[in-house]
């Protein structure tokens, strides 16, 4: 595998960083998770706002222009050989000779990016998930991509641990998002997804959905989803850019609806892979 670390193209082996980054020391940086479908990164000019947006909220500069982005990317998938992938970047503070919070005068970011293969699914599988509603734990910044995970990462583990795949938050009783992906609901033939502000990311292939529902007439809201709602939803989605969307099936061992992936989720599934496909066929962007 060949990684992008600091202006160069590496073998992953060869790829390192000082262990005084604060990346490391801190998990003082930022990140983006991008897929990649027949070599081409998707839903690209979202990926590298959103990135400006993290960036701005930790007073970090984009070391590196859009146009920059797109060649490094770009350049990076081609050298793993194309195809489907999962692009990852990453941007820290970089590294400074004490360990001080507060930021040092003059580092220099440090800035990484790999990819590896993304199994792509067929256009009409039917896959599905067991979720676990847990506290949000979190910290108010959500909408920040922040490299530091624990919180994710804890909610997570009590998912597996408890035979699930995904975590649901929950901040006092109402929804916010799953451990690594956006919440939708359907209630009633209405599709709910939380409205973005602080407290959960502003999820590239939410966006989607919700412009996918828009453009089809399929009632669509961003609105509060209570515990309550969610509990006695007819259907459950979780969407991120590598599991695209996908269906709880169960959550805290209750089955969602009927157990089975429900109406609107075939239809957005079908529509989302309309629309993939347009972009493989460069028929999008
Ligand atoms: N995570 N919310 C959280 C907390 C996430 O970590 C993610 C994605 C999403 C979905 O965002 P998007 O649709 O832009 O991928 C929402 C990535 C995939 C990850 O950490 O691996």
């Amino acid at each position: 595998m060949t990684v992008y670390l600091n202006g160069e193209f590496l073998p992953v082996d060869e790829a390192k960083v000082s262990v005084l980054d604060r990346g490391f020391l801190f998990g003082d940086g930022i990140y983006e998770v991008i897929p990649v479908y027949g070599g081409r990164p998707f839903r690209l000019a979202h990926h590298l706002g959103r990135l400006d947006h993290s960036l701005e909220a930790i007073h970090l500069a984009n070391p590196l222009d859009h146009r920059q982005w797109q060649g490094v990317l770009q350049e990076l998938v081609q050298r793993n050989g194309a195809g489907d992938q999962s692009l990852y970047l990453q941007i820290t503070r970089g590294s400074a000779t004490t360990r001080d919070h507060a930021f040092p005068r003059d580092a220099i970011p440090t800035v990484f990016a790999m990819s590896t293969r993304l199994e792509s699914k067929p256009a009409d599988s039917v896959t599905g998930l067991n979720a676990v509603a847990v506290e949000d734990i979190r910290w108010k910044w959500c909408h920040i991509k922040a490299i530091a995970l624990l919180p994710n990462i804890l909610m997570r583990q009590q998912a597996v641990a408890q035979g699930a795949e995904e975590a649901i938050m929950l901040r006092d009783h109402f929804v916010t998002e799953g451990a690594a992906s956006n919440i939708f609901i359907v209630n009633h033939g209405v599709v709910i997804t939380p409205p973005k502000s602080n407290l959960l990311l502003p999820g590239v292939t939410r966006d989607l959905v919700v412009e996918l529902c828009h453009s089809s007439a399929i009632p669509c809201v961003e609105g509060a989803i209570s515990e309550q709602q969610l509990r006695a939803a007819d259907e459950i989605w979780v969407t991120s850019s590598t599991r695209e969307i996908v269906p709880v099936l169960r959550l805290d061992g209750v089955p969602v609806g009927n157990g089975h992936p429900g109406p609107l989720w075939h239809r957005l599934r079908d529509l989302y892979q309309e629309y993939k496909q347009a972009f493989r066929e460069g028929r999008t962007d």
